[in-house]
């Protein structure tokens, strides 16, 4: 081996050795620099419960109505919501801001929603919203989505929701634990 070569070798031991550290500080940036735990409160117009309620089906597939989701995973349908977030699972709790957007109904052989919507926090504790994206397979105890930014005290925020259904009462009321981290903070 000349000289040349075996300066080479230890260049790029050396590379590899910066390459294997600067992935296990990679593996740092998994730990979330903020967490949140906040539920939203969903209430389905059903035909008599318009001052209640805070969701209105607004699509429909052919044959089915705004009234009632639909058969087969209420494929087809769109929900708008305006859900009050609190602190904790009651419902009567003081809110703290509101969770605003949709639901689609978009699998035909499980339940299944896309949802994209937006927490818009206005409490002494947090001003600002945040945006979720993402699938959410209903039927799983916890599901993840992803939070793709955010504005006000979360500027610039980026992470993971992981979801998990705290309550459901028929086909009018679900309640969502929220478990928020941002892996991105500024
Ligand atoms: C509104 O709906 C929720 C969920 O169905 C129920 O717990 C609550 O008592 C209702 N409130 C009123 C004022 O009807
Ligand atoms: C909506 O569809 C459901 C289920 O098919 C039916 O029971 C209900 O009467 C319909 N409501 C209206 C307002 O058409
Ligand atoms: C936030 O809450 C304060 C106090 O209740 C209110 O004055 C203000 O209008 C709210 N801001 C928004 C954007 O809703």
């Amino acid at each position: 081996m000349g000289g040349r070569t075996r300066e080479y070798c230890i260049l790029f031991s050396f590379l590899t050795l910066l390459a294997l550290s600067s992935a296990f500080q990679g593996k740092k940036q998994y730990k979330p620099c903020k967490r949140l735990v906040l539920y939203f409160h969903d209430i389905i117009y059903n035909g008599k419960n318009a001052a209640n309620a805070t969701s209105a089906i607004v699509a429909a597939p052919e044959g089915a109505n705004l009234t009632i989701l639909a058969g087969q995973f209420h494929f087809g349908n769109i929900a708008v919501f305006d859900d009050p977030i609190t602190l904790d699972n009651n419902l009567h709790s003081k809110p703290v801001g509101r969770a605003q957007g949709l639901y689609v109904y978009d699998t035909k052989n499980t339940f299944t929603a896309w949802l994209g919507f937006a927490f818009v926090l206005n409490s002494t504790d947090h001003q600002g919203t945040i945006n979720f994206l993402g699938a959410d397979p209903i039927l799983a105890k916890r599901r993840d989505i992803s939070i793709v930014g955010g504005t006000g005290d979360f500027f610039m925020h980026r992470g993971v929701a992981t979801i998990m259904t705290d309550a459901f009462e028929g086909e009018v009321y679900f309640r969502l634990r929220v478990h928020i981290k941002f892996y991105e903070c500024w």
